[in-house]
């Protein structure tokens, strides 16, 4: 019995998955991407992850897909330093996964893969011009440009995390006030450390000072859940941030979608509604009007199927060599 083997490395944690055929899922394992440990930890336990799915399931895969943060040699399969796991060097993965379990592996950047997958099977299925944010640990586009997806010269297209929104801010993709800085896990970690700071001076009770000194995404999200204010600010000037990406999206390629991952899925409409409003004050209204801002509606199965989409081969471009 064959099928596919999934690798959806993330900046903090990382997914094995084995399907039959995707976007099903037959097993799946997780470990944490700690940065500290290293590419080689992380290696060692994706083979030794995978081999157990295989041995558990009976699933021999046919193919690998791995889908990574960037930037990447996609073609020749090697991760170059990912901004969100510093102590990683360049990793020849497609090589090193290959000669393990000796078939076909092939290697994509994970915003594009994600883009391929809602294309596929979730909110931009059958979607002409549809653009997918990653607004994970970092954050990353995957362009789908008429019906196909979009690499660009060497394949940095979609790097939209690097682009600078304002001149000082949290820091993402080696700037502060990167787009990537403002609107994804790590930069609203920052930000959020800030904004209990600020409430804690001003005497405002919060419950996120438990969380101090480093309130996670995940933190506020929870604190949001529970009423907390300070949380609802934080997620309000997000959504605001975010709201400008989408605005220079939405005026460059004037999508018909732009369908986002992460925080959207835990924060909804409270991350999403300050988003639409603001990239409406500022995008070209025409295209404004057309474009639906809509979180990824394969949740978070979206990192599983992806991986599997680059398996299936799906994220190739049939112009590349
Ligand atoms: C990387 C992108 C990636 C994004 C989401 C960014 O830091 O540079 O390539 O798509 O994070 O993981
Ligand atoms: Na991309």
């Amino acid at each position: 019995k064959t099928g596919l083997l999934g690798i959806d490395i993330g900046g903090t944690k990382t997914a094995i998955v084995l399907s039959r055929s995707a976007p099903n899922v037959l097993w799946r394992g997780e470990f944490e991407t700690l940065p500290t440990l290293g590419a080689d930890h992380a290696l060692e336990k994706i083979v030794t992850l995978a081999r157990c799915g295989v041995a558990q399931t009976g699933c021999t895969p046919t193919a690998i897909g791995v889908s990574c943060g960037g930037p990447l040699d996609r073609v020749r399969g090697i991760i170059q330093r990912p901004p969100n796991l510093p102590t990683w060097g360049d990793i020849p993965i497609k090589d090193i996964l290959q000669q393990k379990f000796g078939v076909p592996c092939f290697v994509e950047n994970d915003a594009n893969a994600g883009a391929v997958a809602e294309n596929q099977f979730g909110a931009g299925k059958g979607c002409r011009h549809m653009v997918f944010l990653t607004m994970g640990t970092g954050l990353g586009a995957g362009l789908i440009l008429n019906g196909r997806i979009f690499h660009g010269a060497n394949a940095m297209a979609g790097e939209i995390g690097h682009v600078r929104l304002s001149d000082s801010g949290p820091m993402g993709y080696g700037k502060a006030g990167s787009v990537e800085g403002w609107a994804s896990g790590g930069g609203m970690a920052q930000h959020a450390a800030w904004s209990v700071q600020e409430a804690l001076q001003a005497g405002q009770f919060t419950m996120l000072t438990a969380s101090l000194p480093y309130v996670t995404a995940r933190d506020v999200g929870q604190a949001l859940l529970a009423g907390d204010a300070v949380a609802a600010q934080i997620v309000h000037r997000t959504g605001r941030r975010l709201g400008e990406v989408l605005a220079i999206l939405v005026d460059v390629l004037n999508p018909h979608r732009i369908v986002i991952g992460g925080l959207a899925l835990r924060l909804g409409d409270a991350l999403l509604e300050p988003a639409r409003q603001r990239m409406r004050e500022e995008a070209l209204a025409d295209a404004a009007a057309v474009c639906e801002i809509v979180p990824a509606a394969l949740g978070e199965r979206i990192g599983d199927v992806a991986a599997l989409c680059v398996a299936m081969g799906l994220h190739a471009d049939p112009d590349e060599a």
